[in-house]
């Protein structure tokens, strides 16, 4: 965990890094961000990852004003900021949020699909199925607004004929939501290839989430 910004500035761009090695990212499309006391870290709006600094994140308040007193460059905060910023005010227990448009569920995303319980780990999102937002222009509120009712009771969800976005307790959780979602979306895929699978329903899937709890899954 973090204690001050700076942690949190490095902690960002390693992330970031991760993010696009892991291949769920590729070039400058997705952003992170990350709650501060007084508003969110973010990623700037196309830098190379592998040439950001942790002085190049923009620290901004919820309104999307610039912090007033923040160490780092001036650089324009993703054109995303506004989705991340809705995010963080409308889910006090977030505190990063990933953005990207990995290949498969961005795949899925394009033809509005959502992910359903074709597998126990749609539950790490937090519910028997991974939603998808009807497509809004990037940047806008309506993309805001259509993200998070299908992130109601999720830390994920897809963005149709755009990409994914993950919630998390930290940037860590956030990265790995993202790339388990990335993963789900692959073997959905593939599952279809000899028909629509069949779904594991409803009580299992709340049985799948106690269990995980209790094993305190994925935190
Ligand atoms: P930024 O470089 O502005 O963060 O935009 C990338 C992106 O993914 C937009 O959806």
């Amino acid at each position: 965990m973090a204690e001050t910004e700076a942690e949190l500035r490095a902690q960002m761009v390693a992330v970031a890094r991760r993010m696009n090695a892991s291949g769920i990212n590729q070039g400058t499309s997705g952003n992170l961000s990350a709650r501060l006391p007084e508003g969110f870290l973010i990623t700037p709006t196309s830098l190379p990852y592998e040439r950001m600094e942790p002085t190049d994140l923009v620290a901004l308040d919820l309104d999307g004003q610039p912090l007033p007193g923040a160490s780092g460059a001036l650089r324009r905060p993703s054109s995303e900021w506004r989705l991340h910023a809705d995010v963080l005010r409308q889910r006090p227990e977030v505190q990063a949020v990933v953005h990207c448009h990995s290949i498969r569920a961005t795949a899925l995303a394009c033809h509005s699909r959502c992910i359903p319980s074709f597998h126990y780990m749609v539950a790490v999102a937090g519910g028997p199925d991974i939603r998808c937002a009807p497509y809004a222009l990037f940047g806008t509120p309506e993309l805001s607004r259509l993200a998070l009712a299908a992130l109601h009771g999720r830390l994920a969800c897809l963005l149709a004929h755009h990409g994914q976005v993950a919630l998390g307790r930290s940037l860590d959780q956030a990265l790995r939501i993202a790339i388990e979602l990335e993963t789900l979306a692959a073997m959905y895929l593939e599952a279809c290839r000899l028909g629509e699978p069949p779904l594991l329903g409803d009580a299992e899937i709340e049985r799948v989430l106690r269990q995980m709890g209790a094993l305190l899954y994925g935190g």
